[in-house]
Parts: structure tokens; C-alpha cells; sequence
């Protein structure tokens, strides 16, 4: 320890032109990480037609500023800016942390926050089988949260440390010491999320309540492919329970159409013209808003949002939406 103090009292005045180069960049990764952050968010939601869910709003409510924020700081040199930052961007991972949890199923819904609008564990995208967007936002907010503490270690150190005093090595400890905590949340959060998607796969998708569907349409079930097939009552009602969760956030309770977010399903010429094969097919891949068949400029997520619901389970809710359209 005390070797390790003056080791570092040695070399104070030659490490200071190396930390002032890392200090600049440092505030600059910091503004691009947030402005690709915000970036993303923003295509995900109007350019995909992604709907955020609750938990998303709060940390766009905690990201976005952070781009005028950090822009204004650097702008001004004002050093202060870290300080600014650091709550949100602080906040931003414990939030995040809980989502991701919440997305891999770790932990049930306790606080009732995404009972509205749609599922926090809502799945848009899932890159390598286990990146959905909730991690995408705690990695950034991470990312964020460590070059601040250590512009503001660099900063600090530079400002007042005085080449015979020891300081900065009781901080440089503390600094490291967070970091290495939010290296192992972040590790965690890694395995967490890979080991429950490998979990999914062996016995079967949907470990969360809301989504949990496989259970109730029995596998390989085909007999409804045909379009002129009578539906059973079981179908239709898991058709149903599919809806209610998937589908309704858009299409209304009764798929009677909510203005600025879905159409009517009920008495609709697409559903009546289609067979139940070229349905799956749609609601599969849904329909953006660049796509030239897009008739109202928002966008039809494919599966409705859900990459996770299998054939049979669309192919319930194609049932259960010919039952609308009698
Ligand atoms: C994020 C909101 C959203 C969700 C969730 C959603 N839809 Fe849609 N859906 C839309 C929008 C918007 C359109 C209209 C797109 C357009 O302008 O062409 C649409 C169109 C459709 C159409 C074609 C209607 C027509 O007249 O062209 C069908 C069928 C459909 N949705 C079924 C579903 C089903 C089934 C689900 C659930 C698995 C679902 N949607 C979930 C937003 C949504």
C-alpha cells in the first residue's frame, strides 16, 4: 500500500499531460454515447413503430436531456457538467437494471408500473438471442455513468493535487472499486440475460406471466390452417387471451380500432380477404411505416411486438379475429 502511494507520488507531473488527453476525450465519448442513445430510441420508436413502454419513458426522460446537457458542458469547458450528469445518468442504471430483470424474467412485476399501454418485457428485437433494447439503454447509461466518475476523477486530480501529496490514491481506490461494482452488475446482468433466453430454449418460450402462452395452445397445432375451417371454442378463446395481451394495446379491447395507434379489426376487408395462411404471414412480419402498403403512416410491428409468439398461438388470434368479422 505504501509502496503503491509512492509509486504514484513519483509520477504525478508526467501523468498529467496523459490524463488531460483522456480528460477531453472522456467528455466526448460520454456525449456520443448519450447521443446514440437518444438517436436509437427515437428510430426504434417513429421510424420501427416500436411502442415504448412505461419503464422505456422513464429512462428517455433520464437519457434525452443528457445530450443538451453534456452539449452545453462541453461547449461552455464547464467542468462542472459531470455533476449535472451523474444523478441522471446514475438513476438511469438502477432503472435499468430493474427492467432488464424484468425482461429476463428474473423478477415478477412488483411495483405494477407497466400495467398500461404496453408490456415492459414487450420483446422488439433481440440481437445474438438475448440484446433486447433494455440493455442496449443500461449499457449506455453504464457507459456514461463510469467515463463521468472518471473525468471527474481526472479532473479533480488534475485540479489539486499537488505532486508531494497523496492524494487522489484514497479516490483513484474509490473510483475503482465503483467501477469494478458496475463491471459485475453489468457481467450480471450479461449472464442473466443469456443463460434465461438458453433456459427458453430448452423448455419452451415464454417465461413471464404476461407472455406465457405457450402452455395454453397444445404444440404443432394445425387443424385451423384451413381458411374455411371451423374454430373451437378453445382456440377462439385462447385466440382471445393472445389478443388481449398482444394485440389490444392497439387494436382496443374488442379490436373495434384506438385512433392514432390501430386500426379497426372488426368488419375489416384486409381480415376478410386473407386467408389464415397469408395472415400469419402479415402479422409475422407486420407492416412499417415505409412500407408502400402502410395505409396510415404508424406502423404494425411484426408479431405485434412479441418476436417470441409461435405459429399457433398467431394462428389462435387469426381464429379469434374471424370471429370478429362474421
Ligand atoms: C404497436 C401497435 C400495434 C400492435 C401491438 C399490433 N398492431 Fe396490428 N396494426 C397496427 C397498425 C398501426 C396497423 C395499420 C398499419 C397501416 O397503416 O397499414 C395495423 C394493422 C393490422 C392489420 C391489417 C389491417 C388492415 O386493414 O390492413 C392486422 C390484421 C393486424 N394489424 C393485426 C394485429 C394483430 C393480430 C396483432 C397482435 C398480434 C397486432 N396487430 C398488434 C398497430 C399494431
Amino acid at each position: 500500500m505504501v509502496e503503491k502511494i509512492n509509486s504514484y507520488n513519483a509520477v504525478p507531473t508526467s501523468s498529467i499531460p496523459r490524463w488531460n488527453q483522456v480528460r477531453e476525450k472522456l467528455l466526448y465519448i460520454t456525449w456520443t454515447q448519450a447521443l446514440i442513445a437518444t438517436l436509437g430510441s427515437l428510430f426504434f420508436s417513429e421510424v420501427m413503430g416500436f411502442i415504448p413502454c412505461v419503464l422505456c419513458w422513464y429512462q428517455r426522460i433520464l437519457m434525452y436531456p443528457l445530450v443538451i446537457i453534456l452539449g452545453v458542458g462541453i461547449l461552455l469547458q464547464d467542468r462542472r457538467v459531470r455533476i449535472y450528469v451523474l444523478p441522471l445518468s446514475i438513476l438511469g442504471i438502477g432503472i435499468g437494471l430493474y427492467h432488464n430483470l424484468l425482461y429476463y424474467g428474473t423478477i415478477p412485476e412488483g411495483f405494477h408500473i407497466c400495467t398500461s399501454g404496453v408490456p415492459c418485457e414487450a420483446r422488439w428485437i433481440e440481437w445474438l438471442g438475448f440484446i433486447g433494447i433494455p440493455l442496449l439503454s443500461f449499457t449506455a447509461f453504464t457507459i456514461i455513468t463510469l467515463c463521468l466518475l472518471w473525468y471527474q476523477f481526472v479532473d479533480t486530480d488534475e485540479e489539486d493535487a499537488p505532486s508531494s501529496k497523496p492524494i487522489g490514491s484514497n479516490r483513484e481506490n474509490g473510483l475503482k472499486g465503483i467501477s469494478a461494482l458496475l463491471g459485475f452488475l453489468y457481467a450480471t446482468i450479461i449472464i442473466v440475460g443469456i443463460s434465461s433466453r438458453i433456459g427458453e430454449n430448452t423448455q419452451g418460450v415464454g417465461n413471464s406471466d404476461r407472455f406465457s402462452t405457450n402452455s395454453i395452445i397444445p404444440k404443432g397445432t394445425t387443424a385451423f390452417l384451413s381458411p374455411n375451417a371451423s374454430y373451437s371454442p378453445e382456440v377462439l378463446g385462447q385466440g382471445q387471451q393472445v389478443f388481449n395481451r398482444q394485440c389490444s394495446p392497439c387494436h382496443g379491447q374488442k379490436g373495434e380500432g384506438i385512433p392514432n395507434l390501430g386500426l379497426t379489426l372488426v368488419d375489416n376487408a384486409f381480415i376478410q380477404e386473407n386467408t389464415d395462411t397469408d395472415l400469419l404471414e402479415f402479422i409475422k412480419v407486420g407492416r412499417l411505416t415505409f412500407d408502400p402498403e402502410n395505409q396510415t403512416g404508424m406502423a404494425m410491428p411484426g408479431k405485434g411486438g412479441n418476436i417470441t409468439l409461435t405459429d399457433s398461438e398467431i394462428l389462435a388470434v387469426i381464429a379469434y379475429l374471424r370471429s370478429l368479422n362474421q
